[in-house]
This record gives structure tokens, sequence and C-alpha cells, in this order.
């Protein structure tokens, strides 16, 4: 079949908007900011990526606004306010805390502490990281970009962000390597799905050159 986008997301015989379903796996971009009051709020971004490595940076899209307030979700706010932000890597056994923090709940909420996650310090930014968290980057804000939008109730943004400061939780680390059996980080699939990276999954390929 064919669709032409501009038609809607859910042409026969689909029952749910397709497009979350057609680029799969995508990374969690679980972004820690705080407030200029200096609340801290963290959510899940699936539109996330890392776009480069050196040096590193990395974009989250704050879409859409925060459910039935039209206003801007905490994420895209924090940042313009502070100029931080932090990804925090979600694995397996993060999945029930990442989700509640998908919940829409008032700026003045601290999202880390009301998912009873614990927050650890960064070294170069304000914005804690997830204690718990075995990967985060700490980034400083490069550039926001507005992408099309279909509605007036529904912007989409593209937020960029140097890495500049980089946590490896020791346990993760073997034989001089990120050892991905042991992370077993989430990835989202399409609908209310996801995956884990297990080590049964997990194969080497070699390069042409
Ligand atoms: C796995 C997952 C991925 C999500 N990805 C996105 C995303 O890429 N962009 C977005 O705007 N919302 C996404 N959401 C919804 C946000 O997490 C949700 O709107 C959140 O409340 C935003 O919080 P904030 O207002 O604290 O920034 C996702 C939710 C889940 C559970």
């Amino acid at each position: 079949m064919f669709f032409d986008p501009k038609d809607g997301m859910r042409p026969p015989p689909f029952k749910h908007t397709v497009y979350n379903a057609l680029v799969i796996p995508r990374p969690i971009g679980w972004i820690s900011t705080i407030s200029s009051e200096g609340v801290i709020n963290l959510a899940p971004f699936s539109f996330f990526n890392s776009l480069c490595g050196e040096p590193p940076c990395v974009m989250y899209c704050p879409n859409g606004f925060k459910t039935g307030t039209g206003e801007l979700k905490d994420s895209l706010t924090n940042v313009t306010a502070t100029g931080e932000f932090v990804f925090n890597m979600c694995t397996q056994d993060l999945l029930e805390q990442m989700n509640a923090t998908s919940a829409h709940v008032p700026a003045s909420v601290d999202e880390m502490a009301e998912a009873g996650l614990a927050a650890a310090p960064c070294e170069k930014v304000k914005p804690p990281r997830v204690k718990a968290s075995p990967i985060a980057l700490e980034c400083t804000h490069l550039q926001t970009i507005d992408l099309p939008a279909t509605r007036d109730d529904n912007p989409n943004t593209m937020v960029i962000g140097q890495v500049v400061g980089i946590h490896i939780a020791d346990e993760v680390i073997s034989d001089g390597m990120v050892d991905m059996a042991k992370l077993r980080p989430l990835a989202r699939l399409g609908y209310l799905d996801y995956a884990v990276i297990n080590p049964e999954n997990i194969f080497s390929v070699k390069r042409p050159d």
C-alpha cells in the first residue's frame, strides 16, 4: 500500500496512528532538566537520537502540548530557560519509572522524586541525573529547531545539545568495553510496545573495509 501522510496517519486498515510503528526500534532519551525555579523534571522521548560523536551531540523532540493545558512540555520550557539537559539511559529494570514520568503533571512537581527515583548530581550541568541509570550524558543546549506542524495545537520541535560530560557505571564496563549484555537498554516500538536488548540478540559483524 501507499499513502500520503497529508491524508492522515490512520488510513484503512490501520486501527491506530501508524507512523510510530514505521521507524523502529527507537532509543529512548530519558531527559532530565531543571526549571528556573529549581524544580527537577524527567520525561521520556523516543524521538531522540545521537547525532555525531566528536564532539558528541544528541537531540530530542518535545512535540505537542501537555495534554489539556495548551502549555509547552516542561522539557522544552526548561531547556529554553536554563540551557542544559541530561540524557539518562532507560534500562529494563527502570521501565515502570520511565513510563510514570511520561505523565503530564504541573511544572511544580519534581518528577524524579514522584517516580521514586534518587537523583545524583552532575559535574558540569545543574539538572541531576537518574542515579539508577547506568549511562548519563550531561548536555548543553546548542539549538532548538521548529519542525513543521499540521495543527496550531501540535507544535513540533527538536532540541539539540552537545554532550559535555559522560557517566558510565563501573558495573557495565567489562574487558575495556561497554557491556551491552549487562545494560539491557529499552527501545520503543510502535503503539504501546517496547523491546529489550538481550544478550542472545547481540552479534558482531565485520565491516568490509
Ligand atoms: C516511551 C515514550 C516515548 C515518548 N516519546 C516522546 C517524544 O519523542 N516526544 C514527545 O513530545 N513526547 C514523547 N512522549 C510523551 C512525553 O514523555 C510526555 O508528553 C511527557 O509528559 C512530557 O513531559 P514534560 O512536560 O515533563 O516534558 C513519550 C512517552 C513515552 C512513554
